[in-house]
């Protein structure tokens, strides 16, 4: 299996194929992902929710990103694996650079994740100039999730949108080389992944990004919480087998079957 790249997902993009991303947080479920096709690991810190239990993302620690990303980037053979920075590790850029150093060293990781719009702009430039490839995020935040006051979509009417695409240009001048784009109106997903060069991968936010990418326990339907409405059980689908739902999901955002229009936000 031929390692997946940052310049395999720019030609993903270009070339108009989907790119499939699913998050992961172990070594088994890393292997049946790699093996059923998907071509980004997203180690997230949804593993606070959906593996520790927490009511949020905020209690994540950096040593445990570093734990869970160790444990995927050990099996993984061909997935570009992502790791998030969590909350407040990445608060100055000289704090964030300390924790992308040991994703990156200690954990094994290929590129780190950023949630946050312009006041993220000059640390992604700290750590893009210091070689950390960096995917942005913008949208909801889960870790803004106290100042926000809910899990509801992000992006609506003209300013909103206005600021988020800026932002977004901001962070890919910034030399972000990925977007994560989280609970967004469709219209305005697809018209950010015109606008930019690099890959956007959606969740949440219709079927006109570059990608997109879930938390593997939602779409698998075996989440503590609740799962969102723009989720689907693959599981369910694939009859019980992980495999089958995981090659399913693949199959349907590469054909363009997911996500439906039940599944996006206007
Ligand atoms: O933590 C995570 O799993 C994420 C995805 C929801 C994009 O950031």
């Amino acid at each position: 299996m031929s390692k997946i790249t940052i310049s395999n997902l720019n030609a993903m993009k270009q070339a108009g194929d989907k790119i499939v991303a699913l998050t992961s947080y172990d070594a088994s479920f890393t292997r049946i992902a790699e093996q059923s096709g998907i071509d980004v690991l997203l180690v997230g810190d949804s593993l606070g929710m959906v593996v520790q239990g927490h009511a949020s993302t905020l209690p994540v620690s950096v040593d445990d990103m570093v734990y869970h990303t160790a444990n995927v980037t050990r099996v993984s053979e061909r997935a570009l694996v992502i790791a998030d920075m969590p909350f407040m590790s990445h608060a100055t850029p000289t704090r964030a650079l300390d924790t992308a150093g040991r994703l990156m060293k200690e954990g094994g990781a290929h590129m780190v994740k950023i949630e946050g719009g312009a006041p993220q702009v000059e640390t992604v430039r700290h750590l893009t100039e210091r070689a950390v490839p960096v995917c942005a995020h913008l949208g909801l935040l889960p870790q803004s999730i106290h100042q926000l006051g809910g899990y509801r979509v992000q992006g609506r009417g003209e300013d909103a949108a206005e600021a988020l695409l800026r932002d977004a240009v901001a962070l890919q001048h910034a030399g972000a080389q990925m977007l994560v784009v989280e609970c967004i109106p469709a219209l305005l997903a697809a018209e950010l992944s015109r606008a930019l060069d690099i890959p956007v991968i959606g969740i949440g936010a219709g079927a006109d990004t570059d990608g997109q990418v879930l938390v593997l326990y939602d779409m698998l339907g075996i989440s503590v919480n609740q799962v969102p409405s723009f989720a689907h059980n693959f599981l369910k689908e694939a009859g019980g087998s992980i495999g089958g739902a995981i090659e399913a999901y693949a199959g349907a955002v590469r054909s363009r079957r997911f996500p439906a229009a039940e599944h996006t936000l206007a």
